[in-house]
């Protein structure tokens, strides 16, 4: 089983990659209701947490784990690469290779302010390559937007130009969709952006990255009998479901710690 986790029912995008490229793998999914949102959280929580839900996910059987949420991919992921056994894929690697490789020059990214704090982007991109321009942006509004299913409305568009306005003025050739949120919003966000800035969706590298693995190192078990466990009933959950899976889906609940 590959375990898949996030602070809430936003990781239902990275899902859904996950169904349309290996349908034939099983998951088992925990989305942190109860301590949403993580993306305003200190990094010390967001790794307790990240680690504790990780920890029940492999007593549930998963052979690998997916930090879905990309404040966790980016505050806890090293620690838990280090600490866990199984291995733990998350969505900066897959993305800064992608940058990498495509020789994107000016990047851009935009991701909660706990993504955007932890420099992660940064650090690694320009470890490899020190002549990078990365210009980030925090857009803390874009998550309750979506979790309201506001999106197609003319505010959401406003406020989403608001934010990208200083990295359309950096001319960014890439933009990084760094929360699990922002690929629902990717119609408005390319949009603004316009054709020739590249739009990255980490789900999209973290899914190949995830293929190729899998090809050579078949740990996780196939099958169909998915689970969804949240600590707390997600707020609006049929209509964020339908809007990344289009279904709905049936969810227990496990508090873990509550
Ligand atoms: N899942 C979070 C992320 O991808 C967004 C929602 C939150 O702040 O918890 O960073």
């Amino acid at each position: 089983m590959i375990g898949i986790f996030d602070s809430g029912v936003g990781g239902l995008t990275i899902v859904k990659e996950v169904f349309k490229t290996l349908p034939e793998y099983q998951i088992i999914y925990f989305g942190d209701t109860a301590r949403l949102p993580y993306g305003t959280k200190q990094e010390n929580f967001v790794k307790e947490y990240s680690a504790k839900i990780s920890q029940w996910l492999i007593e549930k059987q998963a052979k690998i784990i997916v930090v879905a949420c990309h404040t966790s991919s980016a505050w806890a992921a090293e620690s838990l690469k280090r600490k866990l056994k199984v291995p733990v894929f998350e969505m900066i690697t897959p993305v800064v290779k992608e940058i990498l490789n495509n020789n994107y020059k000016k990047i851009g990214i935009i991701g909660t302010p706990g993504t955007i704090k932890s420099n992660c982007y940064n650090k690694r991109l320009l470890k490899n390559n020190s002549s990078l321009r990365i210009y980030s942006q925090a857009c803390p509004l874009l998550v309750p937007l979506v979790e309201e299913g506001w999106i197609d409305k003319k505010e959401t568009e406003l406020i989403t130009q608001h934010y990208l306005k200083p990295l359309k003025e950096k001319k960014v050739d890439c933009l990084v969709l760094a929360c699990t949120h922002y690929p629902l919003l990717e119609k408005t966000i390319k949009k603004i952006m316009g054709k020739k800035v590249k739009i990255i969706n980490p789900a999209e590298s973290l899914v190949q990255d995830l293929k190729k693995f899998l090809e050579e190192d078949n740990l996780a078990k196939k099958g169909s009998n998915h689970q969804f466990f949240f600590s707390d009933n997600p707020y609006h959950l049929d209509k964020l479901s339908k809007m990344a899976l289009n279904k709905k889906i049936k969810i227990k609940i496990e508090r873990l710690g509550c």
